[in-house]
């Protein structure tokens, strides 16, 4: 068995490979601030929460800078035209995730990080794509990474839309709890402490908030739906 440090050095050396994938994914999707490693940083302070343990915190964060590659690979012009997507580009721009799986394991993630990718935007309530999985049939990484890869996006301006306040953003992971997200996984996200990454990107004013109302909310609906897994 090689020794601790050598493992240590492959991973780090593995991410850097990735972060450079993904700063590249993030150009090509013109995005003004960085996605791909904002995502993996709140995957990775979810993970902690939960405990997952260093091989699979390792993992995610591989899953979380490559989980669009695929929409590189597909070279879409719709992709960074502003306006909203016609039903048929709807459908061509879900093949990505798989897209993304296999350009993951062409740049070396182990398979663990390459099956998060694939399942990035499968919904708690197996209505997500690209095979419907739902509830725990979804390993916990994939259903940090659709709670963190949301939260990113909507606190971000994206061609069609301004960026959501942090609040915002808050109340629609609440909303879509249940539906598109584990409820317990956004309950985590509700409770981090703040971290740089967790900072918005809008140009208004936060509005103070209240997370102590939050809190009570998410808990109230977890309850709710805590048969369900
Ligand atoms: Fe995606
Ligand atoms: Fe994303």
């Amino acid at each position: 068995m090689p020794p601790i440090e050598s493992i240590d050095s492959n991973q780090s050396d593995a991410i850097e490979v990735f972060k450079s994938l993904s700063a590249g994914a993030d150009e090509f999707e013109g995005y003004a601030n960085p996605h791909a490693t904002r995502i993996a940083a709140i995957a990775d302070q979810l993970a902690k929460s939960f405990h997952l343990g260093a091989r699979d915190r390792f993992s995610l964060r591989i899953a979380a800078l490559a989980h669009d590659l695929g929409e590189v690979a597909m070279d879409r012009d719709y992709i960074r035209r502003p306006g909203a997507l016609s039903d048929d580009e709807r459908i061509d721009l879900a093949r990505h995730p798989l897209l993304s799986e296999r350009e993951a394991a062409d740049s070396g993630a182990d398979r663990g990080a390459q099956l998060l990718v694939r399942w990035h935007h499968e919904w708690w309530n197996g209505s997500g794509y690209p095979d419907g999985l739902r509830f725990e049939q979804i390993p916990l990484g994939a259903r940090i990474l659709r709670v963190a890869d949301s939260y990113a996006s909507l606190t971000d301006a994206r061609p069609f839309r301004r960026a959501y306040s942090e609040k915002q953003a808050r109340e629609h992971l609440l909303e879509w709890a249940g539906l598109e997200f584990d409820p317990r996984v956004v309950k985590s996200l509700l409770a981090l402490e703040p971290f740089k990454e967790l900072k918005g990107y809008t140009q208004e004013p936060e509005p103070t908030q209240d997370l102590s109302v939050i809190a009570d909310e998410i808990m109230e609906r977890v309850q709710q739906l805590g048969g369900q897994g």
